[in-house]
């Protein structure tokens, strides 16, 4: 683990704010694979599920790389669309849509909610920063019990760029009104965490899974197996 710099204050005593990830970090998408399940079968949902999270994630790198823009909802629909057709799914008419909705109930982990009430309690900063449309961000944070925790919602619909575009962090700075050295992001996405860190913040990977870390750019400034660790690591 790096070493520690543990206050709200930044790296150089300046204002720091600890900006958060939403999908796998702080809401858990696995409630998705459970309804696909559900609705197709345990092997075809597991696999669809997979699929459908991986094809929402190359859509948003592929349509930055070639300068082009679809929010991330149209995305997320595109990819169901993908996972479905590979599996040979079939769904009733509107179960697809409802899928899509989905992504507006995720619960949060279960170290997610202590976690930000033990920072909000030391005086951190907090904020999201999201692939999600601003609505999704809303919706999400509002219906998982999150809300209340965070001040500043920033969803990459802003810079019309999916992470890791270092546009999307520099916006977020902005916004934030700090360099982007005074912003911790704070990410179960190894993408995120590069991206983040070319961009010149600093970053937290949360490692719940105990996977190796991309071996490409950047290693996180720290790694904790769970949020309810962020204080502690933090130094609060
Ligand atoms: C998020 O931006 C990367 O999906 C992840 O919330």
């Amino acid at each position: 683990m790096a070493s520690r710099t543990g206050h709200p204050a930044g790296a150089a005593g300046g204002r720091e704010v600890l900006a958060f990830d939403l999908y796998g970090t702080l809401v858990d998408p696995i409630a998705i694979a459970g309804e696909l399940g559900r609705l197709l079968g345990d092997a075809d949902g597991r696999e669809a599920a997979g699929l459908w999270r991986s094809k929402q994630l190359e859509y948003s790198f592929r349509l930055t790389a070639m300068g082009r823009y679809e929010d991330f909802c149209w995305v997320t629909a595109r990819a169901l669309d993908f996972a479905l057709a590979s599996v040979g799914g079939r769904l009733p008419d509107g179960q697809a849509e409802r899928l899509v909705e989905l992504y507006d109930h995720l619960r949060p982990f279960p170290d997610a909610v202590p976690a930000m009430r033990a920072l909000a309690d030391l005086k951190y900063e907090l904020a999201v920063l999201s692939n999600g449309t601003p609505a999704m961000i809303g919706n999400c944070l509002d219906n998982s019990g999150l809300g209340e925790f965070f001040g500043q919602r920033i969803s990459v619909d802003e810079v019309r760029a999916f992470k890791p575009s270092p546009l999307v962090y520099r916006h977020a700075a902005e916004r934030l009104s700090v360099t982007a050295g005074q912003v911790r992001l704070v990410t179960s996405n190894a993408f995120d965490c590069v991206g983040a860190s070319a961009a010149g913040m600093r970053t937290v990977w949360v490692n719940r899974s105990a996977a190796p870390f991309d071996t490409i750019g950047a290693q996180p400034d720290l790694t904790v197996p769970a949020l309810d660790r962020l204080p502690a690591a933090l130094g609060g």
